[in-house]
């Protein structure tokens, strides 16, 4: 039944804007909505509160499968506890990062993932929604954006969020976990064979949403 269930997959590396992509596209389809790597981000946490090293994967897994997490609008909860906050910080994301090279974390992930594919429909992003978690996937969007621009893009982020940061430490620290994301022996961060590659650089958040949406209804049977 859940292959009935049309989906949209948004995969990319680090900074590329697909988060911000995935959720305008949600919106505007009327779709659900998996970030898939506030999952890892959270399992991250979860193993910090514990006092778990992230090289523990057995650990870490069980920490995975039972994870208590509650998406409440923006807000996500662990445990009852809002970690909003914690879940977006750039540590956070160099920890899910190194969490999430363990395969049995992926695993235990994996089913939590799945359930979120529910009618009317799923917008999902993250490295592996096209090639290991949604391969049927109706439309696979691949995002392409130099290390520079993301880098520069995510300055101007962080700096507006008033968060200090240099552009030479986040371009060492998005080569480090593009390196680590894309080279890992399991899902690691590429295109599906038949994804769609959308370089997002010089487009505007508008732009790529349309183009997008453009591409899905060519390729839905409504
Ligand atoms: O997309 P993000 O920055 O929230 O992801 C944080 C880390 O989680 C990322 O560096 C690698 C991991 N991740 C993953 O391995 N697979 C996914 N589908 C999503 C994220």
């Amino acid at each position: 039944l859940a292959g009935s269930v049309p989906v949209l997959t948004v995969d990319g590396p680090t900074a590329s804007g697909k988060g911000t992509l995935a959720s305008e596209l949600a919106a505007k389809l009327g779709y659900h909505l998996l970030d898939s790597g506030a999952l890892y981000r959270a399992t991250a946490l979860a193993a910090q509160d514990a006092g778990i090293s992230l090289e523990d994967e057995a650990s870490l897994a069980m920490m995975a499968a039972q994870l208590d997490l509650r998406f409440d609008g923006h807000r996500v909860l662990l445990g009852g506890r809002d970690i909003t906050d914690p879940l977006r910080l750039e540590s956070t994301g160099g920890m899910a990062s190194r969490v999430s090279v363990h395969p049995a974390v992926r695993q235990a992930l994996f089913q939590l993932q799945l359930s979120f594919r529910r009618l009317p429909g799923l917008v999902a992003d993250g490295r592996d929604m096209g090639t290991v978690v949604f391969p049927s996937a109706e439309l696979k969007v691949f995002l392409t954006a130099s290390v520079e621009q993301r880098a520069s893009r995510r300055l101007k982020q962080l700096l507006g969020k008033g968060v200090a940061a240099t552009l030479d430490g986040l371009l060492a620290d998005l080569r480090a976990r593009d390196e680590r994301d894309m080279l890992r022996s399991v899902a690691p961060c590429k295109p599906a064979e038949d994804a769609v590659l959308l370089d997002n650089s010089a487009l505007s958040i508008d732009a790529s949403v349309e183009q997008v949406l453009g591409w899905w209804q060519a390729r839905r049977p409504f």
